[in-house]
């Protein structure tokens, strides 16, 4: 009981809207508050609420995306100095397409000068670059800096940050689907050699564990065509937090949820475990 007023108080003092908290937390040592054996090895996030964020303050749709890429700077270097092995953000889908055209315009000029305001860092930090979605589909400038920082960061051994860019996740199945049909066609797989292993090769994700914390934003709960085979069994989270308020200690409160599960995967309870 103390616990929890004293993590509302917390709360409250930083300007979270605690939905989750049952224990204070220290942002600082997330190590000691989380057992490594209790984080999660792949974290997904839907990025939501940007619009909101801005319509709350009277300020464009487009000042909301620049305020989250700042909040989303600071979730990948938290990510990275907690030790979480593959962070998989969902930047700009399919679907975004229909968006208006200026703020189309305006996430694209964001990921530009992302990339080039961040790509030294993250390489510097050995922060390997994947894009899951269709490069081919980006205009020129973007593609050119994606395929820039993916060829740059190849080698890195640190944090897999994945950016879902242009992805949709029934069209990332489709894609899939279709390479092993030629695969089949040519000779090199039998049709009964398909199997969850092969399937899973094919995915943008190929070599990558699933998804184990789903975490949504801005108080939807829905998966948007977002990973749908990586997160089979994903645990998910979803905060109220508009996607530029979402701070470390929001994610460390998602942390400590996920640390608390009972993960199944569809066997029975195992007592203290969440693996
Ligand atoms: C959803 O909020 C957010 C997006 C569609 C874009 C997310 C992109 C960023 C945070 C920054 C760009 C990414 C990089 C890698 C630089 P919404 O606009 O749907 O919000 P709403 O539901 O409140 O309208």
């Amino acid at each position: 009981m103390f616990a929890e007023r004293l993590g509302k108080l917390l709360g409250d003092l930083f300007g979270a809207k605690p939905k989750y908290i049952t224990v204070p937390v220290s942002t600082a040592a997330p190590a000691q508050a989380l057992p490594p054996d209790r984080l999660p090895r792949h974290v997904a996030i839907i990025m939501d609420g940007n619009g909101r964020w801005a319509n709350a303050r009277n300020l464009p749709r487009t000042a909301g995306h620049a305020a989250g890429t700042e909040a989303l700077r600071d979730i990948i270097r938290a990510s990275d100095d907690w030790g979480i092995e593959c962070l998989t953000i969902y930047a700009f889908s399919t679907e975004n397409w229909a968006r208006s055209k200026d703020e189309v315009g305006a996430l694209m000029s964001l990921l530009l000068r992302y990339f080039a305001s961040e790509i030294d860092e993250l390489d510097e930090k050995n922060v390997r670059i994947l894009i899951l979605g269709d490069v081919d589909g980006l205009p020129a400038p973007q593609r050119e800096a994606v395929v820039n920082a993916m060829a740059r960061t190849r080698g890195n051994t640190g944090l897999k940050l994945n950016i879902a860019l242009n992805y949709g996740g029934r069209a990332e199945l489709v894609r899939a689907a279709r390479t092993l049909a030629r695969r089949v066609q040519a000779g090199e797989l039998a049709p009964d050699g398909i199997d969850e292993a092969a399937f899973a090769a094919e995915l943008y994700t190929a070599g990558m564990p699933d998804v184990d914390l789903l975490i949504r934003t801005s108080g939807e709960m829905r998966l948007s065509n977002f990973l749908p085979w990586q997160t089979a069994y994903a645990e998910m989270v979803f905060d109220r937090t508009y996607w530029p308020d979402f701070d470390r200690a929001a994610y460390l409160r998602a942390l400590r949820e996920y640390a608390g599960r009972s993960r199944r995967f569809g066997k029975e309870k195992a007592e203290g475990s969440n693996g």
